[in-house]
């Protein structure tokens, strides 16, 4: 699950910035879901550069596009996609069908349905869906959620027991919650593998390749950061698996808001103009402010656990980048903490911090391990740094 904001101090208000900025001590730090509000700083810096206008009239119709498979896909979010990929180089738009999702949540789910669906009324064994552990602990929980007779919840990939069926592979690269870079790894004849390529932006890793696999999810959520707007995509190759999930689209949702299709347009446009344009100031280029942010909070997380008696931090490798032409860090979008000897629940004990993150048995994992988010708000990291370091120093006191 998601899951509910903790934090009662920093509920948003309806336009979306917060009602109070000040957390006290007292409060749980709710640091165990994605939400990728870190970068609402450079957005604020756009000013009304993404304002879009959208009179009463505007956008009525559920269809976008009648003569493309995702007849709900604005054709200028087709436009702006394929773009944001050219600009970044992470993955080939050619020969591809772009399906919308609300959120890649929906088109993970459409994806169970296209790629397990039976052309015959009388469906078979379910499918077997497996991702190598640690894996990101949604796709258990959306596919076991409905008990479909169309697939199934199989657990770990590396331990999964390939008899030459057909089976469901995801692979999460970078992966949350550890970071680590993946490849499929059952490599099964009649496996079907789904890249969910959430985090393969140059914020959060080098970009190494243009990816051409398949079937490939990508969101603007973990993107540019705007999860409220609940827009994602996949670039598919196969036709008949891009018209089962806009099927499967259809009828859960109808389409995908048109609104939040004319904001990611507009959002992307800024996004690439920045990258596209030298002549802009460092600040106006996303990806090179996002990064520089997200290695500060690096910096200061293995700074503060440098001398932990309690928790460890596995070390991430440093790659040739091809969109910022140099070698660069890999900087997740999540910790993955790992508690030492005598902390047998790493999760319970961040509790007692009063820091709530999510314990590494939701991701088929020891509950020594525990994952907890990089991309809040300044002020609730730095009270998470704080209580690391107040915890560090507490049992290095003898408390
Ligand atoms: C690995 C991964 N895939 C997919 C998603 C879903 O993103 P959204 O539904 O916001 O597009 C997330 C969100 O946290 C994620 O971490």
């Amino acid at each position: 699950m998601v899951g509910a904001p903790l934090n009662k101090t920093s509920l948003p208000s309806a336009n979306g910035t917060r009602t109070t900025t000040t957390l006290s001590s007292n409060s749980v730090l709710a640091l165990n879901t994605g939400d990728p509000t870190v970068f609402e700083p450079f957005w604020q810096k756009m000013g009304d550069k993404c304002d879009v206008l959208i009179r009463g009239s505007d956008l009525m119709s559920y269809y976008s596009d009648k003569n493309n498979v995702c007849w709900f896909l604005e054709p200028e979010l087709g436009d702006a996609i394929k773009r944001l990929h050219g600009v970044v180089g992470n993955a080939v738009t050619d020969d591809r069908h772009i399906v919308l999702g609300t959120g890649s949540t929906q088109l993970f789910q459409a994806l169970l349905y296209a790629l397990t669906a039976p052309a015959a009324s009388e469906p078979d064994e379910p499918v077997s869906v497996v991702s190598s552990a640690p894996y990101y602990s949604l796709y258990p929980e959306m596919i076991e959620i409905l008990h479909s007779g169309l697939y199934k919840w199989a657990g770990d990939a590396y331990t999964f027991n390939e008899d030459g069926g057909p089976y469901i592979e995801v692979v999460n690269s970078p992966n949350n919650p550890d970071g680590t870079h993946r490849e499929a790894v059952v490599n099964g004849d009649k496996g079907k593998v789904i890249y969910d390529f959430a985090y393969y932006w140059p914020q959060y890793t080098a970009i190494t390749s243009a990816a051409d696999h398949d079937i490939m999810l990508f969101t603007l959520s973990k993107c540019t950061g705007h999860a409220g707007s609940r827009i994602g995509w996949a670039l598919v190759k196969d036709k008949d698996i891009a018209e089962k999930m806009t099927d499967y689209i259809a009828i859960s949702s109808i389409g995908v808001s048109k609104e939040s299709q004319v904001r990611a347009v507009k959002v992307i446009g800024v996004l690439c103009d920045g990258c596209e344009n030298d002549g802009l100031v460092e600040s106006e280029n996303f990806f090179e402010f996002s990064r520089n942010l997200m290695a500060k909070r690096w910096q200061k997380l293995r700074e503060a656990l440098k001398h932990s008696e309690c928790f460890t931090l596995s070390k991430h490798p440093r790659q040739h980048c091809l969109f910022t032409g140099e070698f660069t860090k890999t900087l997740p979008a999540f910790a993955w903490l790992k508690s030492k000897e005598g902390i047998e629940d790493c999760n319970e004990f961040l509790r007692g911090l009063k820091i709530a993150g999510r314990g590494g048995k939701a991701f088929g994992v020891d509950p020594i391990f525990a994952r907890v988010s990089m991309l809040s708000r300044e002020d609730e990291f730095n009270q998470f740094i704080e209580r690391l370091v107040v915890a560090t120093k507490g049992i290095s006191n003898g408390h």
